[in-house]
This record gives structure tokens, C-alpha cells and sequence, in this order.
């Protein structure tokens, strides 16, 4: 199976009812990507399907055959992406378990929101769940970086 892996063609040879989420880590290696519930719950195995956010513990393979898949490695090489410097700035993470997955959440939204009110980020972030209690920061984080990609 075919698809776009952020920015590259990739072929998976999994089974098509494989999850994303184990074709991302196990085949591909890119661990980025957590497991948390396997049950569409809890956020940390979000990425990117075609520019919207999904969950990949829930996305069979065959789902995203010839579409394009962004995984957390994606924001940038070098931890440059105004959402990470914003990360960075407020120490957003505790133990960080649930963060990759927070991440592609707010890029999505900041894809198509460049000013997002308090309640477009609690509604684009309600499905990611952060067991340590990071929603402040994160919240402030989201609102530096979209502060940051405004002024480009
Ligand atoms: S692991 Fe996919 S939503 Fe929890
Ligand atoms: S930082 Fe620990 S689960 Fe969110």
C-alpha cells in the first residue's frame, strides 16, 4: 500500500486493517507517534490525514492509501516550528507521554485558524487527554505560536 508519508512516497507491506499508528512506529520506525487508549480516546496517536487530524490507533492502512499522512516528525527538523519554539518556551511537557499527539492538534488547528479564541482551542483540543495536566500551558503555547506564525 502506497502513501504519502510526510512529504515522502511510502510503501507498507501490513495487512489493510493494520492501524496507521503501527505502520507509522513498527513498520516505518517512526516512534514519534504514541499509544495510549487504542480506543479513538485519548489523542496521543494523532496525525495528520490529508491536513486533518485523526486518530491513527483507529485509522486502518487502507484508509490512507495514495492520501497524505503527517506524523509529529513533520513540524520541522530541528524543533524550528513555532508551535515547538511556543512548546519549548512555556515547558509545556511533564512526563510528555501525551504531547506529539497534542502537538498535531494544534498545528491543525493553527493550519486554518491564525487566531483561534479560547474556545477554538478548547474545542480543537478537547479529544487530546494529558494525564499530567498540561492544558494551561498548552493553551498558552497554542496562542504564542499562532501570535508567532501571524507575524511570519
Ligand atoms: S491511542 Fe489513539 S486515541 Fe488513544
Ligand atoms: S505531559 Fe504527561 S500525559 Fe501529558
Amino acid at each position: 500500500m502506497k502513501f504519502n508519508l510526510n512529504g515522502k512516497a511510502v510503501s507498507a507491506s501490513a495487512e489493510p486493517d493494520t492501524p496507521l499508528l503501527w505502520v507509522i512506529r513498527d513498520e516505518i520506525g517512526l516512534t514519534g507517534t504514541k499509544f495510549g487508549c487504542g480506543m479513538a480516546l485519548c489523542g496521543a496517536c494523532t496525525v495528520h490525514l490529508d491536513g486533518q487530524p485523526v486518530r491513527s490507533c483507529q485509522t486502518p492502512l487502507s484508509a490512507v492509501l495514495g492520501k497524505r499522512v503527517a506524523t509529529v516528525e513533520s513540524l520541522s527538523p530541528d524543533n524550528s516550528h513555532p508551535l515547538q519554539t511556543a512548546w519549548i518556551k512555556h515547558d509545556v511537557p511533564q512526563c510528555g507521554y501525551c504531547q506529539s499527539g497534542q502537538l498535531m492538534s494544534a498545528a491543525a488547528l493553527l493550519a486554518h485558524n491564525k487566531n483561534p479564541s479560547d474556545v477554538d482551542i478548547d474545542e480543537a483540543m478537547s479529544g487530546n487527554i494529558c494525564r499530567c495536566g498540561t492544558y494551561p500551558r498548552v493553551k498558552a503555547a497554542i496562542k504564542d505560536a499562532a501570535i508567532m506564525m501571524r507575524k511570519g
